[in-house]
């Protein structure tokens, strides 16, 4: 605070989805028709970083993202009118820095004052890099602090899960499940979920930690980046034409991902490499089935990320462990789970798939790496 703006920033990391979350039961609450299950990113390369300022001298409230200025949308909206509630009577605790000491700014105060946000990702935004995860928890963070909300973690991820749904499983490290926070079995039940069930579904549907960064880590991400156009179909509109068509979608939520949820969190309490990545690469084949099984169908692969597919099995085959898992979002980029062990190996390997250069593969650990691949 300096006499005029109060100020916060905050780095958020991607998370990527292993059971995927596709499709809602609620657009405004944003209720997913399933759980989900994702690992969050350990490094500074694929982050939002984004300031929040509170200021009576700013004309509007902004959002300015990558540099281009855009209005709020309705779901950054609704983050707000979520966290007013929250706010304490009392007002938010802020660093004067003129004066060099503690005060606080009265609620009164705080909700005068108009909002400017500005956020910056340092990889592609909005072509299946899980920006939106990134960018939205980020949000939610410095929301959360900026007015003296308190929150603890889960709750901070129900206001994320306002901005995006994904968003709220980045608030955790590790692996992370996303309730969807019901108990409805029936998809008929599940689509026509009544306004109260939402409400109640609302406080309930939260991320998470299942386990921490350091339970697992031998674990390392590939990220093919096989184009960094904006997807074509914005996953808000393919959730929904996939929730409003696809019989196949409506069997998943209730009979496959139920199942591979727990089978997946036993086999990441136990480091079963072998079923873990057996079942990202089916959910990631899952989610484009019921993509390709919505009407009109939704094609979100391109041929990169096919070869990429193909090359990850051919390479499986002839190892005596799976050297990675594909998984891939609303959009061609794949992402590969592996081991620090094999990462060397695999990236000089997938560098000879069409339309990936070095520049188009990130990875989430820098530190020199022991490979097994060397002989
Ligand atoms: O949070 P959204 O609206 O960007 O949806 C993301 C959906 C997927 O990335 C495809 C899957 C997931 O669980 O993150």
């Amino acid at each position: 605070w300096d006499g005029k703006i109060l100020s916060l920033t905050a780095v958020s990391p991607i998370n990527i989805a292993l059971i995927k979350y596709w499709g809602k039961c609620d657009e405004i609450e944003i209720i997913p028709i399933n759980s989900s299950l994702s690992i969050t990113l350990n490094c500074d390369d694929l982050c939002s970083t984004t300031t929040v300022s509170l200021g009576e001298s700013y004309e509007e409230s902004e959002l300015i993202l990558n540099g281009k200025s855009e209005g709020f949308s309705d779901r950054i909206k609704r983050m707000l009118s979520f966290l007013t509630d929250s706010i304490p009577a009392e007002g938010a605790k802020a660093w004067d820095t003129v004066k060099g000491e503690e005060i606080t700014i009265p609620k009164e105060d705080l909700l005068k004052m108009k909002v400017h946000v500005e956020s910056t990702n340092n990889f592609p935004t909005a072509s299946g890099v899980a920006s939106s995860s990134s960018g939205l928890s980020c949000l939610a963070l410095c929301l959360n602090k900026v007015y003296g909300c308190e929150m603890d973690l889960g709750e901070c991820s129900r206001l994320a899960r306002l901005g995006s749904g994904s968003a709220c499983r980045s608030l955790f490290g590790g692996f992370v499940i996303w309730d969807k926070g019901f108990d409805l079995t029936n998809f008929e039940d599940i689509r026509n979920i009544t306004p109260e069930q939402v409400l109640e579904a609302s406080k309930n549907s939260k991320a998470i930690q299942v386990k921490d960064e350091s339970h697992w880590d031998e674990i390392a991400l590939v990220i093919c980046v096989a184009t960094s156009e904006k997807k074509k179909i914005a996953s808000t509109k393919g959730m929904k034409d996939s929730v409003d068509t696809s019989e196949f979608l409506a069997y998943r939520a209730t009979n496959i991902v139920p199942k591979r949820l727990e089978n997946i969190t036993k086999a990441i309490e136990d480091k079963d490499w072998n079923t873990f990545t057996e079942i990202i690469i089916k959910e990631s084949n899952s989610l484009h089935a019921s993509c390709l099984d919505t009407y009109p169908p939704i094609f979100y692969m391109n041929e990169t990320t096919k070869n990429l597919a193909s090359l990850t099995h051919d390479i499986n085959q002839n190892f005596y462990e799976p050297v990675a898992a594909y998984t891939v979002d609303a959009g061609a980029n794949c992402f590969l789970i592996t081991k620090k062990k094999h990462l060397n190996y695999l990236i000089d390997l997938v560098s000879d798939v069409a339309g990936l250069d070095d520049s188009k593969i990130k990875f989430n650990f820098k530190d020199e790496i022991e490979t097994e691949h060397n002989q």
